[in-house]
């Protein structure tokens, strides 16, 4: 077994550790302690902190989503820009009041700003209140940490060590029809603005037989919609050594037998294949549809950004995409005011925007990153010009996504079902294969099965139908 894999005798001992934290708490308080986790972030995230209500049940936890009822409160954090950092550090703020009512509660801060040194030093240091600080790294040595807590009666941080693999912790997941299915970890690409690489470090894949009875038994248990997760999924298995890339995975995984669909994120387009795309066509419960971020549309940015592809491979990886696939949904990442962006960069970004047409875009503005390569490039835009690039460029988006969603009017979808509607008017909410929302108006009987549905209106952001 590979040593990036934790060994089983680890994972032992933290089981003798869940065993013995679960035990005492239980003693002091004479019933189940109770947790609350709070996630940040992407959806890597939202698979860790079901990994850890994994651990928290084997220790005997229960769950509630009022903070001020727990025992135990979880921050998993996401430190991909500041305005993610401020929100985090808000809510941690904002939990000393907890601790005043309950001086016994536990708080725990974890995930990728735990594993960065200014945002640990200021733990420490401003929120005294913090009982454990632990990175993406410890994640599998909770128990240990919350055991070392509880019997020393000290603060206990744990931010150092290397990316690892955990197998055999069995997360609490939400409940079906959508999972989350994390197979590799990490990232090799060192994006010149973004931090990834350094909290969540190298690339990782999971053992593919691992990965493959996971899907099974989520297939089993009724998941229907179940999205395969990494940074970087196309380089999935390139440090396995073991001849089988993402695309194999891909075709493994449709295998399976059910009444499933499966889909990926996050793809890089410099790894995106035609192999891939090909993959894609020929696997009916592979969904069409694929989170391919660009960025920018300037090759001058891409390659100040390190992103490895000009916009001539990028287009043509679309245009490949949709030959194979027309009806493929599309969605993308830019970053406006990356440091030294002209207006004519970002004139050529609303080109290719206008160019591709994407079904929908995730807009950010450029965000500085202690450790990485950007934050040493000199950075001229003044903020309010950079906010007017990115309201010019939603402007031009939000166009663009109600044309698309235009056309699905009078159109008939198989549409997933799965949560309630918060639009007043409609009754139950679920996405197309293509992931486009659809509220409708049905009934709960509905929930977790595959409808056609009637799209009767469209919006920017979503479809109605019944
Ligand atoms: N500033 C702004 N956006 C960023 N992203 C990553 N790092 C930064 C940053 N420093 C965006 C990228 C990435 C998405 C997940 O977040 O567009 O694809
Ligand atoms: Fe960050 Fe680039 Fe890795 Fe994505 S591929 S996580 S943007 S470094």
């Amino acid at each position: 077994m590979r040593d990036t894999v934790v060994s089983a005798e680890k994972m032992a001992e933290q089981r003798e550790y869940a065993d013995l934290a679960g035990r005492l708490l239980y003693e002091r308080l004479g019933r189940n302690p109770k947790a609350c986790t709070v996630t940040f972030g992407c959806q890597q995230n939202e698979a860790d902190t079901e990994l850890l209500r994994g651990i928290l049940s084997e220790m005997g936890f229960l769950f509630t989503e009022k903070a001020q009822d727990a025992d135990l409160i979880i921050f998993n954090t996401c430190a991909i820009r500041e305005h993610a950092e401020m929100r985090a550090f808000g809510n941690v703020g904002q939990a000393s009041h907890i601790k005043r009512a309950n001086p016994d509660a536990l708080l725990c801060f974890c995930g990728c700003m735990a594993q960065e040194q200014s945002a640990c030093a200021k733990i420490k240091n401003s929120f005294p209140y913090v009982d454990i600080l632990f990175g993406t790294h410890a994640l599998y040595r909770f128990p240990q940490l919350l055991y070392k807590r509880l019997s020393t009666g000290k603060r206990v941080f744990d931010t150092d060590g290397e990316g690892v693999i955990v197998e055999g912790i069995e997360p609490v997941r939400k409940a079906p029809p959508n999972a989350w299915l994390s197979i590799m970890f990490g990232c090799n690409n060192f994006c010149s603005y973004c931090i990834v690489p350094f909290v969540r470090g190298r690339e990782r894949s999971r053992d593919p037989e691992r990965i493959v009875d996971e899907a099974k038994k989520l297939v089993s248990e009724g998941y229907k919609d179940i999205t395969l997760l990494g940074q970087n999924v196309n380089s999935y298995g390139n440090d396995l050594g073991a001849g089988i890339d993402f695309s194999d995975l891909l075709k493994r995984i449709n295998d399976i037998e059910g009444d499933f669909r499966v889909r990926f994120m996050t793809s890089h387009p410099k790894d995106a294949s035609k192999k891939l795309f090909d993959t894609m066509a020929s696997c009916e419960k592979v969904c069409k549809s694929i989170h391919l971020p660009v960025q920018s549309g300037s090759d001058r940015i891409l390659g100040l950004m390190n992103r490895k592809y000009g916009i001539e491979q990028y287009t043509e990886l679309v245009r490949y995409a949709r030959s194979v696939m027309p009806e493929i949904t599309l969605t993308s990442d830019v970053i406006v005011g990356f440091p030294g962006e002209t207006e004519e960069d970002f004139i050529k970004t609303l080109d290719l925007i206008n160019e591709v047409r994407f079904d929908s875009l995730f807009t950010f503005i450029y965000s500085k990153r202690e450790r990485t390569k950007a934050a040493l490039m000199e950075d001229l835009t003044p903020a309010d010009e950079k906010q007017r690039r990115f309201d010019r460029l939603l402007e031009v988006q939000n166009r663009i996504s109600r044309e698309i969603n235009e056309n699905y009017v009078g159109k008939t979808f198989k549409v997933l079902i799965d949560g309630e509607s918060e639009d007043e008017n409609y009754t139950v909410k679920g996405r197309t294969e293509g992931f486009k929302l659809v509220h409708i108006k049905g009934s709960g009987e509905m929930m977790g099965k595959y409808k056609n549905i009637e799209i009767e209106r469209a919006s920017t952001w979503a479809l109605f139908g019944r």
